[in-house]
């Protein structure tokens, strides 16, 4: 696949993967790609953990059905994260970034506009959403045939620090680096972000990977094969619009924006 195409096409996959094992060719060659990533002085902070155990991975997706099952029922999924969810075509249009909820379930419908709201939480709530939410949640999770835990160096990864950040640039190369092998791979990988919420999901999730003191457990994300056929998820959204250049540049200064190029603009080039 072509750089340019690969970052293009570059996904989140919120459905489910095939049941099909990951090869270990390919468990090795995204690590191999992980690896690869820069990182100040070489430090090379990050450290990964591939689970394919169908017991630990059946953990990981308890944790994650319940903590996703808590993060709604309290309200605080949808307090914490309102900001980025658009419920229209032309906001999503005129601001291009966030995530556009194009699938709910159909009592939900007629709320779509109020979901944030007490009385959509009430309403859910009675309805049980979040149980369903979180079950849904947890078999995603626990079928995913493999799952990527990253974990940086605690002597270097020092928050509030400049190695601290350096840590995390690199870690955040480190991924998108896995991200984009999965890609060419024909794989998919989303990251299982609920437990991170609740400190003592977390925790748990700590010991359950057994990860040792000098290490700080980052991220952890689903991974597997693609579905030839994708079947949505009870709520899914689109989330592929991206920001004009007007939006995102400056030319020299922040003084300036960028302009937007025109078919004619790029052609005088
Ligand atoms: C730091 C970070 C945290 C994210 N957290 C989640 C998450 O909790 N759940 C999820 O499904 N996707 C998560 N994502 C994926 C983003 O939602 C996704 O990248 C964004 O909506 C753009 O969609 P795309 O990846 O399909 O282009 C996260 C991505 C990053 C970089």
């Amino acid at each position: 696949m072509e750089l340019l195409e690969a970052i293009r096409t570059r996904r989140t996959t919120n459905g489910a993967f095939k049941p099909d094992r990951v090869s270990l060719e390919h468990q090795h060659l995204l690590v191999e790609a992980a690896g690869r990533a820069p990182s100040h002085f070489n430090s090379q902070p990050w450290r990964f953990i591939l689970i394919d155990d169908p017991q630990i991975r059946g953990r990981v997706g308890e944790i994650g059905g319940a903590t996703m099952t808590q993060l709604i029922d309290e309200g605080k999924f949808f307090s914490r994260y309102k900001k980025y969810f658009r419920f229209d075509a032309e906001e999503m249009e005129r601001r291009r970034d966030g995530i556009l909820i194009d699938q709910l379930p159909l009592p939900l419908r007629p709320f779509v506009k109020q979901i944030f709201s007490d009385t959509a939480l009430t309403i859910m709530r009675s309805l049980g959403v979040p149980k369903l939410l979180g079950q849904d949640n947890r078999k995603l999770v626990e079928n995913s045939p493999l799952m990527l835990a990253a974990l940086l160096a605690k002597d270097e990864y020092i928050p509030g620090e400049l190695s601290g950040m350096y840590c995390l640039l690199s870690l955040g190369m480190a991924i998108e680096n896995v991200w984009l092998t999965c890609g060419s791979l024909g794989m998919g990988i989303q990251f299982v972000s609920t437990p991170m919420e609740i400190p003592s999901a977390w925790l748990e999730l700590k010991t359950l990977l057994c990860v040792p003191e000098e290490l700080e457990l980052m991220a952890i994300y689903r991974l597997g094969y693609l579905p030839d056929e994708k079947k949505r998820p009870r709520i899914d959204w689109t989330s592929n619009q991206r920001k004009r250049l007007s939006q995102l540049v400056f030319r020299n200064t922040c003084a300036t924006s960028e302009q937007d190029p025109t078919p004619s603009s790029e052609q005088e080039e």
